[in-house]
């Protein structure tokens, strides 16, 4: 299966497993590269530079010679993004060719990986930040809708619906996620034109996710309704399970809080 994505990561399928904070550690990111897709490790997971640099250090043993990416989350708050640099650097040092940039303003960090030798496929949820991202010198970009998992942005609209209006404006490669699970989707995305998908909670229960067992057969044995925004008025919603825990964020937002801080 080629792909301007596959050719442009040296990839077997058209499969971005998107940066799972917490979860994307070396076993599973060199599983997803085995396996022929795309994964990205978290540096923001690990504790400190030096269990980051022994995941980076055991991905590449594990992966063998096929590829892996290191996920680069910028925060709003600056004072979270003061590693950033130093964690690109560590990741060329160890071979990685492949970041996936998130956040705002991504021009200073694709010089700084264009400086290394290697690409930048930057993820947003707004087909406005994929232009820009595209202008800013990005290799490809993903586009991720309304139904993503983890921090899905504020964009009201559907993935099938961003990644159509965003093709009719791009040039660079994209890859199109939110909601992707299946075969027939990923032959949807490939068919409306993308060149690739982002794929995140289908594979929160694969194996390789070191997560409790319990926790993943739990997921399984959800509706596909079971899921809600929490913290929307941070403006930076989280997709999780609807529980009684979202309810109480719900009642403390109604009562002001807006920060983690005041969440308990
Ligand atoms: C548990 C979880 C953690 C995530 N953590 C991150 C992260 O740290 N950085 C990031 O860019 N995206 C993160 N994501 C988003 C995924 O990379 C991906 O864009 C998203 O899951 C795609 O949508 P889907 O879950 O509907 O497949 C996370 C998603 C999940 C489910």
């Amino acid at each position: 299966m080629r792909t301007r994505i596959t050719e442009l990561l040296d990839i077997e399928y058209p499969i971005l497993a998107g940066g799972l904070m917490w979860l994307s550690d070396a076993r599973y990111v060199a599983a997803l590269a085995r396996a022929g897709a795309m994964a990205f490790i978290t540096p923001r997971s690990f504790d400190g530079p030096e269990a980051y640099r022994a995941a980076l250090r055991d991905c590449s043993r594990m992966a063998g010679d096929r590829p892996f990416g290191v996920n680069i989350t910028q925060s709003r708050r600056a004072a979270e993004n003061a590693m950033v640099a130093a964690w690109i650097d560590m990741a060329l040092e160890h071979g990685v060719r492949c970041f996936e940039t998130v956040g705002p303003s991504p021009e200073r960090l694709i010089a700084q990986i264009h400086a290394g030798g290697a690409k930048a496929i930057h993820k947003s949820a707004f087909v406005e930040h994929a232009l820009k991202a595209e202008q800013a010198g990005a290799d490809a970009v993903a586009l991720v809708g309304a139904e993503a998992g983890g921090h899905p942005g504020t964009n009201k609209l559907p993935s099938f619906l961003c990644g159509a209006l965003a093709l009719q404006r791009l040039t660079v490669p994209m890859a199109l996620g939110g909601g992707i699970g299946d075969g027939r989707q990923i032959a949807a995305a490939l068919a409306l034109g993308a060149d690739a998908v982002v794929m995140g909670t289908r594979f929160l229960v694969s194996e390789e996710i070191w997560a409790h067992e319990n926790y993943k057969r739990h997921l399984v044995e959800q509706p596909a309704e079971a899921s809600t925004l929490a913290m929307r008025a941070s403006g930076n919603p989280w997709r999780v399970l609807d529980n009684a825990t979202v309810r109480e964020i719900e009642r403390l937002e109604q009562h002001g809080a807006r920060h983690y801080a005041e969440f308990g």
